[in-house]
């Protein structure tokens, strides 16, 4: 290169340092960024990874464009251009500054109220903008949509987000650990009432189609009992475990319970049939209808605590900030290198990637016989199958 045809800032955007971590790009990089489906504690946290990554790693600069609410903001065009301003103080801030919605990955092919071709907005207003790339942080049908995007030749990352930890390819979730800590706090607090009134409580956690965070939560706080959706459970097993504690004169017992938990009978019913039975349901969820059937079939007296939402809540957790700076700064590094069409992800304690089109549409359920799973049940749990 002749030296007269260096710019005024070739310091700094070709710089020694730039060249020798082999990002030598000086183009300025447009990305966009969403977050979508349900919310959790360090979406913000993993934000603030991504750009603080992409203003190390990217020497010709980045103009950063949120989508607001999900998928919604890209179909339609609400985004607003953020600075690092925007990610500064929200490491420890629950929620999403973006705002997020559930936009099912089964109607993303199916025109609006106006006839409005989603797909087909949602490329344009990525060409408008002229973006580099799409960052979209989300859980199970979000990558759906990430993956339907890499499909239609748009350059996209992804961050796997859900505090259900359901995702395929990869072993964590950021807010799975935060919403365990939560749920875990619920149970113990529920300890020290069931224990002083002598009763059996059932804790009903978040997780309809997997039962993670039941599990590890159920682990952590002591719980004599845990139902998840991956094992059907015999009603008459679940009485015979809390009998079984009686006369080991325990006077009380802790049930947790995923909300998608369900029975050995009902599991054998096909989809349609259970969904029809579902709608017969006199209780609002599945821990009420345990606690009626339990006091049906004992003369425990029963209480049920569902925390719902609360385990999206409130600040990440310190492990969640950890992985979500991490999370966030490979996707950033992707980014510098022009590497796209996968999501970030952990394999242990390691950051790695997986191809959006092996994770797309596919859960990471709890196996009946892992090793979570027997080494729970040697600690004298019952999982009522
Ligand atoms: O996917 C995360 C999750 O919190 C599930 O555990 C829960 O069943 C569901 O979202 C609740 O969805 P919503 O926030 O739309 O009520």
């Amino acid at each position: 290169m002749d030296m007269t045809d260096r710019g005024k800032n070739y310091n700094k955007t070709y710089s020694k340092e730039s060249q020798k971590k082999g990002y030598g790009e000086t183009k300025m990089k447009r990305i966009g960024m969403l977050t979508s489906g349900g919310d959790c504690q360090s979406l913000n946290a993993t934000m603030r990874g991504v750009v603080k990554g992409l203003h190390q790693l990217v020497p010709g600069g980045v103009e950063i464009y949120g989508f607001e609410n999900g998928y919604k903001g890209l179909i339609y065009g609400n985004y607003r251009k953020l600075s690092g301003k925007d990610f500064s103080g929200i490491l420890t801030t629950g929620g999403t500054i973006l705002g997020t919605s559930r936009q099912p990955f089964k109607l993303m092919r199916v025109p609006d109220e106006n006839g409005l071709d989603k797909v087909e907005a949602m490329k344009s207003t990525y060409a408008y903008l002229k973006l580099d790339c799409l960052v979209v942080l989300g859980g199970n049908g979000s990558q759906k949509t990430a993956n339907l995007l890499r499909e239609e030749g748009l350059n996209v990352v992804a961050l796997p987000k859900t505090i259900d930890n359901d995702l395929w390819g990869t072993d964590m979730t950021f807010g799975f650990q935060s919403a365990v800590d939560l749920a875990t706090h619920d149970i113990d607090c529920i300890h020290t009432t069931a224990a002083s009134h002598n009763r059996v409580f059932i804790v009903e956690l978040m997780g309809h189609k997997v039962g993670w965070v039941t599990l590890h939560a159920g682990i952590a706080g002591g719980a004599d009992i845990i139902l998840i959706p991956e094992i059907p459970y015999d009603i008459r097993n679940v009485v015979g475990a809390l009998e079984r504690r009686k006369e080991q004169g325990k006077g009380f017992s802790i049930l947790a319970v995923a909300e998608g938990a369900i029975s050995k009978e009902d599991a054998a019913l096909s989809k349609k049939e259970y969904k029809e039975k579902l709608k017969k349901r006199t209780y609002p969820t599945v821990g009420y209808e345990l606690a009626a059937e339990i006091e049906d079939m004992t003369d425990f007296e029963v209480r049920v605590t569902v925390p719902g939402h609360t385990q999206r809540g409130g600040q990440p957790c310190p492990f969640d900030r950890v992985i979500s700076s991490r999370l966030g700064v490979k996707a950033a590094e992707l980014i510098a290198t022009e590497q796209y069409g996968l999501m970030v992800a952990m394999k242990g304690f390691e950051i790695t990637t997986t191809p959006l089109e092996k994770v797309a549409g596919k859960l990471k359920y709890v196996t009946p016989d892992s090793d979570i799973v027997k080494q729970a049940k040697h600690l004298g749990i019952s999982f009522g199958d």
